[in-house]
């Protein structure tokens, strides 16, 4: 049998996103640091996690908890020194996993010192290295963009009497990719991580790194549900410009000149233009990040045309991704349910497709209610009427053990997030020791997908089925083929899948209690149950 061990890591592991703030405190100020997850490594290790993400952990002002970048090549004391980076990176290889960083490539912190110098007079040499703009006639905004986190896209520099362009808080402003400078200086941070042994990059927000040069105003959105005030219009001027592809292949081309280096792009944009972020000759990213399944309705048919749709859509020699969760996201468990958490671990963990899993969801870690005046998250705080999601409910600390502070940070600690209540019941330590537990099911599942070519590697194909509420697919490696069964549904179904074989033996159920042969005739399938079969 042909295994799959010469495809490239990226391809065949698993990336496990850490929110730096909050997976291990060890030094007891209430943040999570470097050697905190030093400490948790035999966590990521018996998760069969392969690459790392790690959020942002340069020095910062913190305005957006880390997105807010002072120094692209140093690391902010509160998440530890050099050595502790480098303790954690050999670790981390040691055990043959990779280490991926957060780069955020399009705003710096305003306390920059590229940014301190450029708005210090209109003539200084890296003035052009922001996005500068003359008021309106009437004194206003240079035009009508929209942040993110509300309000207008600009600010006014007092000082210089010119507006500077923010998408997100006026705190992070934007870097001007037609300055051929400013790609040279960000490459070369670049350059000096991968140097210092990285594995590659997650690009932060990679779809708006260029803006309309004539800065003209966005027109409204005709679909807006009135909710998110950013959506009021359409970003064609911000968002998705052709000439971003130019960027993505300059820092494809810096990742490619080391060996087995891995391109990810934050990448929100419609599957149809997604596919082109992996490049015309395959040379952007090899993983531009597919949220599909974060919009859509939890239905069997809805995901299952989406998956067809994506599949059709990649180019030729593309390798697809799945995200389930992530910082930015209410938490899988609060959005999907408890009874469907485990059914999308395994949709997760056997599509065709390199998975991401946000820390946290092996347990079931559910959104944390944080009372107003306490909101630390940037897009909640500055626009309390809106109904944006607040962010600090999906990253609160870590859940490893009942005691104070659940085993984040040392029990006198203060917690920069509130510790979930419910951490006295849901914790690593007590699923590990409990049979039939979903951490228990997430750890089967990974090991079960990481000693599988046709789970890791194999070719895709659904298998219609009557009941609506199912979605099951083959995944097919020479000598190897396994049948993923998945109930979205609250009822049991007899399902028929003779087409397939007589008889299948059932290798993981999302109950954790069954397994052996089983008719494929007339398989039963419990209600919000899945299952992988060995055909
Ligand atoms: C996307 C990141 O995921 C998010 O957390 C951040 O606020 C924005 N980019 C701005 O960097």
């Amino acid at each position: 049998m042909t295994t799959g061990s010469e495809a490239p890591w990226w391809k065949t592991g698993i990336f496990y996103e850490i929110y730096t703030l909050s997976y291990q405190d060890q030094d007891g100020d209430g943040f999570g640091d470097l050697p905190g997850i030093l400490r948790r490594l035999d966590h990521l290790r018996r998760f069969n996690a392969t690459g790392i993400w790690l959020t942002p952990f340069y020095p910062s002002p913190l305005r957006d908890f880390g997105y807010d970048v002072a120094d692209y090549t140093a690391i902010h004391p509160r998440f530890g020194t050099f050595e502790d980076f480098d303790r954690l990176l050999a670790a981390l290889h040691a055990q043959g996993m990779k280490l991926i960083l957060d780069f955020v490539a399009n705003h710096t912190s305003d306390q920059h010192p590229w940014f301190q110098e450029s708005r210090g007079s209109r003539h200084h040499p890296k003035r052009d290295w922001y996005i500068w703009r003359d008021p309106a006639p009437d004194g206003g905004p240079p035009n009508n963009w929209l942040s993110f986190f509300g309000g207008p896209a600009w600010t006014l520099d007092e000082k210089t009497g010119q507006y500077y362009l923010h998408q997100f808080t006026r705190w992070q402003p934007e870097l001007n990719y037609r300055n051929p400078e400013v790609l040279q200086a960000i490459l070369d941070c670049m350059h000096f991580w991968l140097r210092r042994g990285v594995d590659g990059f997650r690009v932060d927000v990679l779809w708006l790194l260029m803006k309309d040069p004539e800065f003209r105003d966005e027109p409204e959105n005709p679909d807006w549900d009135g909710r998110n005030p950013h959506e009021r219009l359409r970003h064609i001027h911000t968002g998705n410009l052709p000439e971003v592809h130019r960027l993505a292949r300059a820092m494809r081309a810096v990742v490619d000149a080391y060996e087995n280096r891995v391109l990810i792009g934050e990448t929100h944009v419609p599957v149809e233009d997604l596919v082109s972020y992996y490049g015309r000759n395959l040379d952007e990213c090899h993983l531009p990040f597919n949220f599909g399944l974060l919009s859509l309705p939890w239905q069997a048919q809805a995901v299952r045309s989406f998956v067809e749709r994506y599949e059709a859509a990649l180019p030729i020699g593309a390798w697809p991704n799945w995200v389930l969760g992530n910082h930015d996201q209410p938490r899988l468990a609060s959005r999907l349910g408890t009874a469907q958490v485990r059914v999308a671990a395994m949709l997760l963990l056997t599509l065709r497709g390199t998975p991401t899993w946000y820390y946290g969801d092996e347990i079931g870690m559910e959104n944390v209610p944080i009372p107003r005046a306490a909101v630390r998250d940037p897009q909640a705080a500055n626009q309390p009427e809106a109904e944006v999601f607040n962010r600090d409910e999906a990253r609160t600390p870590m859940q490893w053990d009942d005691s104070p502070n659940a085993g984040f940070a040392p029990p006198e600690a203060t917690p920069w997030l509130p510790v979930a209540a419910d951490h006295r019941i849901r914790n690593v330590s007590r699923q590990i020791a409990e049979p039939g537990s979903l951490l228990q099911f997430v750890l089967k599942l990974t090991a079960l997908r990481q000693h599988s070519s046709a789970l890791m590697l194999g070719e895709y194909a659904s298998v219609l089925t009557e009941a609506d509420d199912i979605f099951a697919y083959t995944r097919k490696w020479p000598g190897e083929t396994r049948l993923v069964v998945l109930n979205f549904g609250p009822r049991a179904h007899a399902l028929d899948f003779r087409s397939l074989g007589d008889e299948a033996n059932i290798l993981l159920s999302t109950r954790l209690d069954r397994e052996g042969p089983v008719s494929l005739r007339e398989l039963a399938v419990r209600p919000n149950e899945g299952l992988v079969l060995h055909l």
